[in-house]
């Protein structure tokens, strides 16, 4: 096997392959039309990753209070050898792969166990796709890259479907951005398509002292703040809309009631805003908040519930000696 090689990443020697959606999936227009309109107001959180809110979220990444990367990543470092030798994959599909740095653990130790899986990211936003899937072929030089460009909200159903042992991947505690409800159909999904040699690696955070979380959603430098309100920047130019972008606090609740993050958006006067796009006006009082964002934080009992709820069966649990953060290896019931 040949080594990995450091040349120039050649962005355009990748392409995107469309995944279609296995059934309707509402788009930003009706997304607005159902959360915007009405109390309480709610947008899904796939809109924030535009480009530039794919780049906020992986400065998000790199702030000293945002702990999951950091926490996953020294996770996978450790754990990579092990994970891999036990899944013996011969493709890593992974969900909502944003610019894949963590999963460059997983691929190094392919290479240093001799596996030459191809990769298969899969995200809503083509720019990662492509800036990530360039980095990566300039690293390994023996890897097959095959981004997908879709949405998961959609269904998985017609996500290409190659012969081979496949290693999905959901990193990053993306699963703690569904409602529980919604996060067990994708697992169910996910299942019905996992044949029984497939695995899944899945990343989620943990319940936690909450001044510890606040602190990661609130950083001090304000990247979180700015991810938050770049959705604004998304409606007004996917929308027509005139939102004025600094006329709304970012705020990050941890309700520990509910074991989860709440991100909202918050009107700090009084003000109507067009969505010229739907031919509608909403006016949003002083203090009115949009709920942009929960994040879930789970307990090993909460997590192995979910899975379970799914038919998965946990094959390997990692966390660290805090507790901060879970990575779990499990297969279809
Ligand atoms: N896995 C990476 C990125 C997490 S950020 C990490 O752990 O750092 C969440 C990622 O999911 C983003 O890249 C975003 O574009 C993608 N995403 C969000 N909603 C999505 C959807 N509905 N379908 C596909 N990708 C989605
Ligand atoms: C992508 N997801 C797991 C992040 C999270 O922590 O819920 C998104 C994020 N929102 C604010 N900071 C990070």
């Amino acid at each position: 096997m040949a080594t990995s090689s450091r040349a120039a990443p050649d962005i355009d020697a990748l392409r995107c392959q469309v995944v279609p959606s296995a059934r309707p999936v509402a788009g930003l227009a009706e997304d607005a039309r159902r959360g915007l309109l009405h109390r309480p107001r709610s947008l899904p959180s796939k809109y924030f990753y535009d480009e530039r809110g794919s780049r906020l979220f992986d400065a998000i990444c790199r702030v000293p209070e945002y702990y999951p990367t950091r926490t996953e990543g020294v996770l996978l470092a450790r754990h990579a050898a092990a994970i891999i030798a036990q899944a013996r994959p011969e493709h890593i599909l992974e969900l909502g792969s944003g610019a894949s740095r963590k999963t460059r653990h997983l691929l190094a130790a392919c290479e240093g166990g001799r596996r030459t899986p191809t990769y298969w990211p899969f995200d809503v936003c083509e720019e990662m796709l492509l800036a990530a899937g360039a980095e990566l072929s300039g690293r390994y030089d023996w890897l097959t890259i095959n981004p997908l460009l879709g949405d998961y909200c959609g269904g998985l159903r017609h996500l290409p479907a190659p012969d081979g042992r496949r290693l999905f991947v959901f990193l990053g505690g993306t699963i703690g951005n569904f409602e529980r409800a919604e996060a067990v159909a994708l697992l169910r999904e996910l299942h019905a398509i996992m044949a029984p040699g497939d695995r899944l690696l899945l990343g989620a955070d943990r319940v936690k002292d909450p001044a510890v979380l606040r602190a990661a959603y609130n950083d001090a430098q304000g990247v979180t703040a700015e991810f938050n309100r770049n959705l604004l920047h998304v409606l007004n130019r996917r929308l027509d809309a005139d939102f004025v972008v600094e006329a709304f606090r970012h705020e990050a609740v941890y309700r520990e009631d509910r074991e989860r993050i709440e991100m909202y958006l918050v009107s700090a006067r009084p003000q109507t805003v067009r969505l010229r796009a739907l031919g509608e006006c909403i006016g949003l009082a002083e203090g009115e908040r949009i709920l942009t964002e929960i994040s879930c934080k789970f307990t090993p009992d909460s997590l192995e519930s979910l899975l379970g709820a799914a038919r998965m069966r946990v094959d390997a649990h990692y966390a660290p000696p805090d507790g901060y953060f879970s990575l779990v290896l499990a297969r279809p019931d």
